[in-house]
Formats: C-alpha cells, sequence, structure tokens
C-alpha cells in the first residue's frame, strides 16, 4: 500500500478503534445517569451507581476532543493532499490554514479550561468558527449537491453539537428547571443519529475512493451516468 493510501486510512481507523467506543460509553452513562435522576425524584433511591452522571461528564469531555480532534484529521488529510498536488507550499492560503489549525487547537483548549459564561462561548464560537473555515478550504469533499447525504455536514454538525456540550456543562448543574439539562439531551440525542450517520457514510466515502494507483483510471469514469471507457476491442486477426 502507498504511504498516502495508508495516511487516508489514519482518520478512520481513530474513528472505530477510539471515537465510537467512547461514544458507545457516554452514550451508556447518560441512559444510566438519566434513569438514576428520575428513579430517586421518584422512589428516592436507585440501584444505579451515583457516578453515572459524573463519569458521563468526564467521558463526555474526552469525546468533545476526540470528535473535534477527529474532524482536524479528516479535515488535514484531503487539505493536505490539495496542498501537495498543486504545489501551494508557500502561498499566504497554506500559511493562514496552518495557522487555523493552531488557533482551532488552541481555542478548544481555552474552551476547557474557562469558568466564566462570556469565556466559554467565546472560545466555543471560535473552535466552531475554525472548524468551519477549515472546512470550506480546497479539496474538502463536501458532497454539497447532496448534503442530506454528506459525510462532511453530518461531521462538522455533530462536533458543533459536542462543542456546545463541553460549553454549556455548567448550565445543565446549576439550572434547577433542567432546561438546560432537556436541550442538552435532545441535541444530542440528534447527535448520536449523526454519528449512526457518519459510520454510514464514511465506510459508503471509503468503498467509493480509488487506491492511489487506480486514480488515473477511476477518475475517467463518468460518476453521473455511471459509466466507465470500455477499452479498446484487440483488432480482429
Ligand atoms: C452522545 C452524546 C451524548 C448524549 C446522548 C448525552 C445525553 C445525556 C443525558 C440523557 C443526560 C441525563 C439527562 C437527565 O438527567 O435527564 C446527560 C447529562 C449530562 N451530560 Fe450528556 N450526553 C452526551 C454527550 C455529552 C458531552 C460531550 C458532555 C460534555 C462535554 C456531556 C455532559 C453532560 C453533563 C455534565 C450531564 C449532567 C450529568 C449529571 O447530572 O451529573 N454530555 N447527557
Ligand atoms: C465521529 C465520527 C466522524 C466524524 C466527526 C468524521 C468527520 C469527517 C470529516 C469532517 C471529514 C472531512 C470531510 C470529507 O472529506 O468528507 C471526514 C473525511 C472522511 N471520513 Fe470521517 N468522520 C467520522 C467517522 C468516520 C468513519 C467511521 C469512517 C469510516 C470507517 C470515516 C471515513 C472517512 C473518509 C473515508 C473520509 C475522506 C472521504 C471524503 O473525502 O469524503 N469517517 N470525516
Amino acid at each position: 500500500m502507498e504511504l498516502t493510501d495508508f495516511l487516508s486510512l489514519i482518520h478512520p481507523m481513530i474513528a472505530v478503534i477510539f471515537v465510537f467506543p467512547l461514544i458507545g460509553n457516554v452514550a451508556n452513562l447518560a441512559w444510566q445517569a438519566r434513569q438514576r435522576r428520575l428513579q430517586t425524584a421518584n422512589k428516592g433511591k436507585s440501584k444505579i451507581p451515583p457516578v453515572s452522571g459524573p463519569e458521563h461528564r468526564r467521558l463526555g469531555e474526552l469525546l468533545t476532543g476526540a470528535v473535534v480532534g477527529l474532524t482536524l484529521v479528516g479535515l488535514a488529510y484531503p487539505i493536505g493532499k490539495n496542498i501537495i498536488k498543486n504545489q501551494l507550499w508557500s502561498d499566504p492560503t497554506t500559511i493562514f490554514i496552518l495557522l487555523m489549525f493552531a488557533a482551532t487547537i488552541a481555542s478548544l483548549v481555552f474552551l476547557y479550561r474557562a469558568k466564566q459564561k462570556l469565556w466559554r462561548g467565546v472560545f466555543a464560537t471560535l473552535t466552531g468558527v475554525g472548524l468551519v473555515v477549515l472546512g470550506a478550504q480546497d479539496g474538502v469533499f463536501r458532497r454539497t449537491d447532496e448534503w442530506y447525504w454528506s459525510h462532511y455536514y453530518y461531521g462538522i454538525t455533530a462536533a458543533l453539537l459536542m462543542i456546545f456540550s463541553l460549553a454549556i456543562i455548567q448550565e445543565i448543574y446549576r439550572d434547577r428547571s433542567h432546561r438546560w439539562r432537556i436541550i442538552h439531551t435532545i441535541l444530542n440525542c440528534i447527535a448520536l443519529l449523526l454519528f449512526i450517520g457518519q459510520g454510514f457514510t464514511g465506510t459508503r466515502d471509503l468503498l467509493e475512493i480509488p487506491l492511489s494507483w487506480q486514480e488515473s483510471h477511476v477518475y475517467q469514469c463518468n460518476f453521473t451516468n455511471r459509466t466507465c471507457p470500455t477499452p479498446n476491442p484487440k483488432p480482429s486477426q
């Protein structure tokens, strides 16, 4: 396997080995945390361990970093490939892109550390804007004409929802009316559906993208009409 093909597998590999098992754990603990809260509210006791809430929070915080990181890796490959293919090393856009990657990671780190509502809002917005700006760069396959099926749009939306969850943690705990808790639950049930969509669209994309030695042949095909040039028939002897 060529190096470029191997590099293209790093993103799916991290998703399968690390991020999806983490999603399973976070979802399981979310269910336990909710059941425990409802049971103790109704009957005053529950057999579900009290750590389920804090554990959901701990792994949830990790999940935000994991999904944002995975998205950055998913974006870095096509953007990097485009820069190398078109030899844009010293192009000002390349320097801008590198700065955007650094600024997005820095904003997420500051979001983890921020305590005040204002700063959490600022750093969550900056992290989200960073992802969207990087997603708009050349080379990224966005599938905009079929956005409802697009690995890119699902992925960015899920990442934004994770960033939002991290930003509102203190609101979830402070709000006695449970309004933020309900908002969090509804939005992250949507995120769960998007993650399922990522499993589907990601494996579909893996199937559609040719290995590097096949590219020159496969890209001669007409993807709209689903036809490929047939080799010239051998001259009859
Ligand atoms: C797959 C994604 C997620 C789902 C489906 C999910 C769902 C839930 C649910 C159902 C609850 C319990 C609500 C209740 O008590 O009625 C909850 C609580 C909570 N979630 Fe999430 N969540 C997800 C991701 C996250 C992330 C990424 C974070 C943090 C960055 C997070 C932070 C919290 C916190 C702090 C609580 C309150 C826990 C407690 O009461 O001790 N969640 N979540
Ligand atoms: C949390 C889950 C995931 C997120 C947030 C995510 C996000 C992204 C993003 C933002 C991109 C760049 C945009 C693009 O080129 O489409 C991308 C590319 C890609 N992802 Fe994922 N991804 C996830 C899971 C997966 C999984 C499970 C697979 C396959 C097993 C996968 C396979 C791919 C492939 C093959 C590409 C490049 C394909 C292309 O150009 O469309 N991803 N991903």
